[in-house]
C-alpha cells in the first residue's frame, strides 16, 4: 500500500482537483465518501486526511459530518472551506452566518510562521466561495493568516497538526495554492513524493480485481483515448473475464476499425468482439436529415446491437466505462450550470440502467492528461494516446443532411488527407480536434476540360482547451492549400473546399 492520503468528500465541486493536485506531487491520494466507517478509513492507513469542501452550511441539521473517531487517529488533518468550518466547529469552535460572504478574490494576508504557508509570500490572491464565519477558533487552534473579510482565513493547531484553510488552495486562481497543498504534504504529513502512474496501476489492478472478483466484465470500446486505456488496465487486472465490444456502426473513419484490431494485436492480449452493424445503422438513418433524430437514431441503434453482443456472451455483471472526471461533473448539473446541459447528449445514458449491469469505471478520478500518462504506463501507443476526440455518431453528424455510403466514401477520404497533412505538418498535436466534414451542396468547377458538379467538403480545426469553447486554428496559407489540392484531385465526389472560420460559442465544433 502506498502513502496515502484520504480526501474526505463533501460534495465540493473540487474534491476530484484536490486529489489531482495531491497526486501531482506524486503522493497517492484516494477519495471517499464523507461519512466513510473509521474502520474503513483505517484499512488505508492513511498518513494524513483532507476534509473537502461542500456546498452544505455546518449550521443546518444533518450537515454532512465525518466520524469523530477521525480526529483522535494522530495524524494530521487539512479542512478546505467546508472542510475548516467542520472542523472547528466539531473541535468547540463557533461557525455563525455571515452578512459578509466571500466570493471570488481576496487577498490574504499571513500572519505568523506556519509550515502551511513556508517559503511563501506575505501577501497571496486566494480564491473563496463561502457563506459562513469562522467566529471562534476551538481551544488549541490559532489564526495563520486572514482576508479582509475573515479573521480566521487559515488556522492551525501546530501540535496535534490540524490545519484548516477557508480558501480553496487546490484552484488555479488561487496563488501558490500547490504549494500550500504541498507543504502540507510534505511539511506536515512527511509524505515522501515517489508515487507515480506505473503505482496507480498497481492500485487501480487490485481494487478491479477485489470489485470484480470472478464476474465477467464487458467494455464498450470506441478506439478513443479513454475506452482503449479503460481496456489495457482492465485487462491487466482480469484478463480473460473482458470482453470488450467494438460496434462498427458504418460512420467511422478511413481504416478505423483496423486500427483498433491492431492496437488489440499489439498491446492488448484480452477478448476483442468485432460488431459489424454499418448496413444497420445505414438502414435506419436513410433519408434521415434532422440532427437530433440522426443521433437518437444511432444511439438507439447502438444500444440494441451492443445489448444483442452482451446477450451473446451469456451472464456478464459488469459494464465497464472509460469515464473519466470531467465527464462526472458535466453529466451533474452543478447550480443550474448550463455547461452540463450542452454536453448531456454525449453520454450513452441509459445504457448499464437497461441491461442491469454494474458499473466499472477505473478512470473516473483522472483528468485527461493522466489518463494518458496511464496509458503510457500500460504501454499503449502515442498514435492513440494523443488522438484527438472523435464524437459518438461518427461521421453521421459530420455528413450534414441525408448519410448514404457515397458520401461517407467522400467524406472518409478527404478527412484522411487533411489529417494526414496535419500530421505531417506537425499540427496535428497542436489542435483540439481536426476533421473534414460533408456539406451537400454541389457547386461547379472545371478539371481539364470537363465540367464538375460536385459536393463540397469544409474543413475544421479548432484549438480548445475544453471543448467548452473553442477557436478556429490559423492554419498556414501552404498547408490548407496542400490539403485542398490534394482532396480537388484525389477525392472524387468532390470538387470544392472550404474552410470554417466560426468560434465556439456561438457554433459549435461539430456541424449536427
Ligand atoms: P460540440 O459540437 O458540442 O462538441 O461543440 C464538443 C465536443 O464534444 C464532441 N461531441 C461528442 N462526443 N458523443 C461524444 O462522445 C457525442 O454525441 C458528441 N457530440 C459532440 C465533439 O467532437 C467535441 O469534441
Amino acid at each position: 500500500m502506498p502513502q496515502t492520503i484520504i480526501v474526505l468528500d463533501f460534495g465540493s465541486q473540487y474534491t476530484q482537483v484536490i486529489a489531482r493536485r495531491i497526486r501531482e506531487a506524486r503522493v497517492y491520494s484516494r477519495v471517499l465518501p464523507f461519512d466513510t466507517t473509521l474502520s474503513e478509513i483505517r484499512k488505508f492507513k492513511p498518513i494524513g486526511i483532507v476534509l473537502s469542501g461542500g456546498p452544505a452550511s455546518v449550521l443546518i441539521r444533518g450537515a454532512p459530518k465525518p466520524n469523530k473517531g477521525i480526529f483522535k487517529l494522530g495524524i494530521p488533518i487539512l479542512g478546505i472551506c467546508y472542510g475548516l468550518q467542520l472542523m472547528a466547529n466539531m473541535l468547540g469552535g463557533k461557525v455563525e452566518k455571515s452578512s459578509r460572504r466571500e466570493y471570488g478574490r481576496g487577498k490574504l494576508k499571513i500572519l505568523r510562521k506556519s509550515i502551511l504557508f513556508k517559503n511563501l509570500p506575505g501577501e497571496l490572491t486566494v480564491w473563496n466561495s463561502h457563506g459562513d464565519a469562522l467566529n471562534k477558533i476551538p481551544n488549541g487552534f490559532r489564526a495563520a493568516a486572514r482576508t479582509e473579510n475573515s479573521s480566521f482565513a487559515a488556522i492551525e493547531d501546530p501540535k496535534k497538526k490540524f490545519y484548516g484553510l477557508q480558501f480553496h488552495p487546490e484552484v488555479e486562481h488561487s496563488q501558490k495554492g500547490s504549494h500550500i497543498i504541498q507543504n502540507f504534504l510534505f511539511g506536515i504529513c512527511k509524505c515522501k513524493g515517489d508515487w507515480d502512474m506505473d503505482d496507480f496501476v498497481d492500485v487501480s489492478i487490485k481494487n478491479i480485481q477485489a470489485q470484480v472478483a470472478d464476474k465477467k466484465v464487458i467494455l464498450g470500446l470506441s478506439g478513443g483515448v479513454d475506452s482503449s486505456v479503460a481496456a489495457a488496465l482492465i485487462d491487466r487486472a482480469i484478463g480473460k473475464q473482458l470482453t470488450c465490444i467494438f460496434v462498427d456502426n458504418g460512420l467511422l473513419r478511413l481504416n478505423e476499425r483496423e486500427e483498433v484490431k491492431k492496437l488489440f494485436k499489439d498491446h492488448i492480449p484480452g477478448k476483442l468482439k468485432v460488431s459489424l452493424a454499418g448496413p444497420q445503422f445505414l438502414k435506419r438513418l436513410r433519408g434521415v436529415t434532422n440532427p437530433e433524430t440522426k443521433r437518437k437514431i444511432i444511439g438507439k441503434t447502438f444500444i440494441e446491437v451492443f445489448d444483442k453482443e452482451v446477450k451473446n456472451l451469456g451472464d456478464v455483471d459488469y459494464l465497464a466505462q472509460g469515464t473519466l472526471y470531467p465527464d462526472v461533473i458535466e453529466s451533474v448539473p452543478i447550480g443550474g450550470n448550463p455547461a452540463a446541459l450542452i454536453k448531456s447528449h454525449h453520454n450513452v445514458g441509459g445504457l448499464p440502467k437497461k441491461m442491469k449491469l454494474k458499473l466499472l469505471e477505473p478512470l473516473r478520478e483522472l483528468f485527461k492528461d493522466e489518463v494518458r500518462s496511464l496509458g503510457r504506463s500500460l504501454g499503449l501507443p502515442e498514435s492513440v494516446l494523443m488522438r484527438h476526440p472523435f464524437p459518438g455518431p461518427g461521421l453521421g453528424v459530420r455528413v450534414v443532411g441525408q448519410i448514404n455510403q457515397n458520401r461517407l466514401k467522400v467524406l472518409k477520404e478527404a478527412d484522411a488527407i487533411f489529417i494526414e497533412e496535419l500530421r505531417k505538418s506537425g499540427w496535428y498535436s497542436k489542435l483540439w480536434q481536426a476533421f473534414c466534414v460533408f456539406l451537400p451542396v454541389r457547386s461547379v468547377g472545371v478539371m481539364g476540360d470537363e465540367r464538375t458538379y460536385e459536393n463540397v467538403i469544409s474543413l475544421r480545426a479548432v484549438t480548445s482547451s475544453d471543448a467548452m469553447t473553442a477557436d478556429w486554428a490559423k492554419l498556414p496559407d501552404s498547408l490548407l492549400r496542400k490539403v485542398s489540392n490534394r482532396i480537388i484531385n484525389e477525392v472524387k465526389g468532390a470538387n470544392r473546399v472550404v474552410y470554417d472560420i466560426s468560434s465556439k460559442p456561438p457554433s459549435t465544433i461539430e456541424w449536427e
